[in-house]
């Protein structure tokens, strides 16, 4: 269970852009506002992102991919004000996380990106070109010896504007020929490059196969030993947490994950599962840990799925509306029991609070309970219930008061399958305003 892991080793080393000064640290970067917001109906506005951004922040992850600076004028201008505040913020543990921008291999998008993200304590520029046989020949109209020019210039030049964190990705590497994998990374690493990302931009492989894979860029590429090994795995067979901690395993130090596992298609490893089952079973990958401070998980889960739009399902891992319910008779009396039964990790442990002792979904009042995400048990009276939630939204209700919006709810509850916080909220206004 997490919270087996001794607390010396969530300490958070010095951050050196190429240099990993615990072996065991895993830094997580997160590209929710970039991959994330290029999800289907996803975009979100700069103050929305702005906010991910503060929250994202909070949770402590080491680097965010702020956005895409040369798709737009507002993109470039989310990520610049993002560059100003948060990555000059100090946190608590003292940390100021990087801010990155995304670009491809070429001048436009690189001095945009840099213009972006220059503002920032840690700037990061992440350049990428693609390099399997089918986006060459497709996309780029390309050869190898092209493709290796263009992605060594221009994480150069990147280099050149003043910008001293530079990651390189080359784009589908899980489809790319090894060899030439080597080839281009020991090559772009010569010009400058600090972090080596490697995508399954397809997300197609599996995951012996993609801890394969990083091991062998690790073993085979010459300078490695100098720069960070990246992952970045896309859902497309549902397999993306999975090859994210394959990869972990083989000797990558750098995650690239979303918040609810957005992105492009089937979206991205997400950062919950990929954080999780780091803090829950990194000693048995090695003593494998990462500087998040998990409570924050579910307000970024929520803050994510209201801004882009994209609900979570009730089943999705960690934070599913029904990650911490107890359904069948036999698991509720296990739990009753002793909550390790059928409890990994526990509700607080991603910011969720448990409502009663037993943990369990009954009675009545389900629906607000689905809505809680966490359970409430037959014992527990509607109305008491009903008072915690309302506490937790930021009203306090009593007496006369209580009974009328409960009386209310019941009402509502009766007709709708879901009772929201949206309907509650509505409820506290009819309540504080009735003539
Ligand atoms: O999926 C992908 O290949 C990417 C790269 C730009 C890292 O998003």
């Amino acid at each position: 269970c997490c919270s087996a892991t001794p607390a010396a080793l969530r300490r958070r080393p010095e951050y050196i852009p190429n240099r990993i000064s615990d072996s065991n640290y895993i830094r997580i970067f997160d590209t929710t506002l970039r991959d994330g917001e290029q999800s289907p109906g996803a975009s979100m506005t700069p103050k929305q992102k702005l906010e991910i951004a503060r929250q994202l922040a909070r949770l402590g992850v080491d680097i965010m991919e702020a956005g895409f600076p040369a798709a737009s004028k507002a993109d470039l201008e989310a990520v610049k004000s993002i560059a100003m505040e948060v990555g000059n913020a100090v946190d608590e543990d003292g940390y100021v996380p990087v801010i990155c921008g995304l670009s491809r291999c070429n001048k436009a998008d690189i001095d945009a990106a840099w213009e972006a993200v220059k503002y920032a304590k840690r700037p990061r520029i992440h350049t990428f070109i693609a390099t399997s046989e089918i986006h060459m020949k497709h996309k780029l109209n390309k050869n190898r010896e092209e493709v290796i020019e263009i992605a060594r210039s221009m994480v150069s030049y990147a280099r050149s504007l003043g910008c001293q964190d530079v990651e390189f990705s080359p784009e589908d590497a899980g489809r790319s020929d090894r060899e030439f994998l080597y080839q281009i990374l020991g090559e772009v690493i010569k010009a400058g490059a600090t972090t080596l990302n490697i995508p399954d931009t397809v997300g197609y492989t599996v995951p012996h196969e993609f801890g394969h894979l990083i091991a062998d860029i690790k073993a085979n590429t010459p300078g490695i030993e100098n720069v960070i090994i990246s992952t970045h795995c896309q859902n497309d067979l549902g397999l993306s947490t999975a090859n994210t901690v394959a990869g972990a395993c083989a000797g990558a130090r750098q995650l690239e994950v979303t918040i609810n596992g957005i992105g492009e298609r089937a979206g991205n490893a997400s950062l919950e599962e990929v954080v999780m089952t780091l803090k829950c079973r990194g000693q048995s990958l090695g003593g494998l840990y990462t500087g998040i401070r998990t409570e924050h998980i579910v307000k970024a889960s929520k803050m994510v799925a209201e801004y882009s739009g994209l609900l979570v399902q009730p089943h999705k891992a960690i934070v599913g509306a029904n990650a911490f319910k107890h359904e069948s008779g036999i698991h509720q009396h296990g739990m009753l029991k002793h909550k390790g039964t059928y409890e990994i990790m526990s509700p607080e442990d991603i910011g969720l609070q448990r409502v009663d002792e037993s943990g369990l979904v009954l009675g009545k009042l389900r629906s607000v309970c689905d809505n809680l995400a966490v359970s409430i048990c037959s014992s527990c009276s509607g109305r008491h219930a009903l008072q915690k939630r309302l506490e937790q939204l930021g009203y306090q209700f009593e007496g006369k008061e209580l009974d009328d919006i409960f009386w209310r709810f019941k009402s509502v509850a009766e007709k709708k399958k879901h009772v929201l916080d949206e309907d509650l909220e509505a409820l506290v206004v009819d309540e504080l305003f009735q003539p």
